[in-house]
């Protein structure tokens, strides 16, 4: 077997309920030790693909393999238990009845001994070694989440599938269960295919990142390419706030109040939208009515008037109301600055920040 061969594969898989297609054509393989996330609105069909992978819904067309192997396709059909997939999703529940050490040990065959070694290794690695003997009820949220990665990892899985494991956490203990939970599974080499419909979550853990909406899968690639590269304007507008321009391409340019865009490849006439984020919209002050100078690179600036400033920690976010067309943008700045409402102020936008796309419908 070529070491290219995926761990998982899954090929034109389509799902419909009751006449409605719920996936639709969803094809994505996961390299041995390679974290994807499954990225999107709520749904959009993202547990139901996990669902027909771990082998519990079954798709009505496309296959599923593992290491090369088939698992299913429509008339053949491993069953869940015999797949080699480790599963967790936001409900985990241990087993209440069992001690922390025996939920570990659950899915676990071979010896006494074998097992205790096993589950002594990873309730170390969690750091939950001396909790070995309690019960479930007597740990945190944290600390069951943990045994539970602990008990799905412990047969040793080739795949993991997360579904939304980290959404009954709070904010704090999040980010830390998040990055030991990484770690542990690529100590583990295991491939994973995690769920999620929070686009930080997916930047911090993902090796790729699928987005999907209604049933398909939009873009695929590494989280810095599908934010920096989107496809389209909800893709753009999935990861963060976003402003428009509208206007009208003459020779591969667009005339805009901020000056002019480029628009390589779109026909003279195309109507299309600039889209761009908060973060690279600079301001400056008022100078007697005046703003900066233009630039090439940061075109013409154009004047507003603060509306609302919104202080959110590390940056503020500052809607302005634009003299041109009474049309709100908005603008992150560091948090030592929080303009007044009423200011008036001047806008520009990095030209490299832009994405344009034709206007939709
Ligand atoms: N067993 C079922 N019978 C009928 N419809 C279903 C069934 N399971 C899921 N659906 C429908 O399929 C669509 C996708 O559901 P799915 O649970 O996959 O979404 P999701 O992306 O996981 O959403 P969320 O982020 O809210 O969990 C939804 O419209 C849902 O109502
Ligand atoms: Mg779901």
């Amino acid at each position: 077997m070529s070491a290219e061969t995926p761990r998982l594969d899954i090929r034109h898989i389509t799902k419909r309920f009751e006449g409605k297609t719920v996936v639709d054509d969803v094809s994505l393989s996961i390299l041995p030790g390679y974290v994807t996330c499954l990225l999107g609105p709520s749904g959009c069909g993202k547990s139901t693909t996990l669902r027909m992978i771990a082998g519990v819904e079954v798709q009505d067309s496309g296959t599923i393999h593992v290491d090369g192997n088939l698992v299913c396709d429509t008339v053949f059909r491993v069953p869940p238990e015999r797949r080699s997939i480790g599963l967790m999703f936001q409900d985990f529940a241990l087993f209440p009845h069992l001690s922390v050490a025996a939920n570990v040990a659950f899915g676990l065959t071979g010896s006494k001994a074998e097992q205790e070694a096993r589950v002594r290794q990873l309730l170390s690695r969690v750091g939950l070694e001396s909790y070995m003997n309690a019960w479930p009820h007597e740990l945190s949220g944290g600390e069951q989440q943990r045994v539970a990665l602990a008990r799905a990892l412990a047969p040793k899985p080739r795949i993991m599938l997360m579904d939304e494991p980290f959404s009954g956490l709070d904010n704090r203990l999040r980010d830390g269960i998040r990055d030991e939970t990484l770690a542990l599974l690529k100590e583990e080499g295991t491939s994973v295919l995690l769920v999620t419909h929070e686009p930080e979550e997916a930047m911090r853990m993902a090796d790729e990142i699928a987005l999907m909406r209604d049933g398909r899968i939009v873009q695929l690639g590494a989280p810095y390419n599908v934010y920096n590269a989107p496809v389209d304007k909800a893709a753009v507008a999935f990861f963060s706030d976003i402003n428009i321009l509208s206007g009208v391409v003459q020779g591969a340019l667009v005339d805009t109040p901020f000056g002019q865009f480029l628009a390589p490849g779109h026909a003279d006439g195309t109507r299309v939208e600039i889209v761009f984020r908060p973060q690279h919209v600079s301001i400056d002050f008022d100078r007697n009515g005046r703003g900066p100078n233009p630039t090439p690179m940061a075109g013409t600036p154009a004047r507003g008037v603060v509306e609302r400033a919104r202080f959110m920690g590390s940056e503020s976010l500052v809607e302005f109301r634009m003299d041109h067309d009474r049309e709100v943008l908005r603008a992150t700045v560091p948090n030592v600055f929080l303009p007044k409402v009423g200011t008036p102020m001047w806008l520009t936008v990095r030209r490299d920040r832009c994405f344009v796309y034709p206007s939709e419908g």
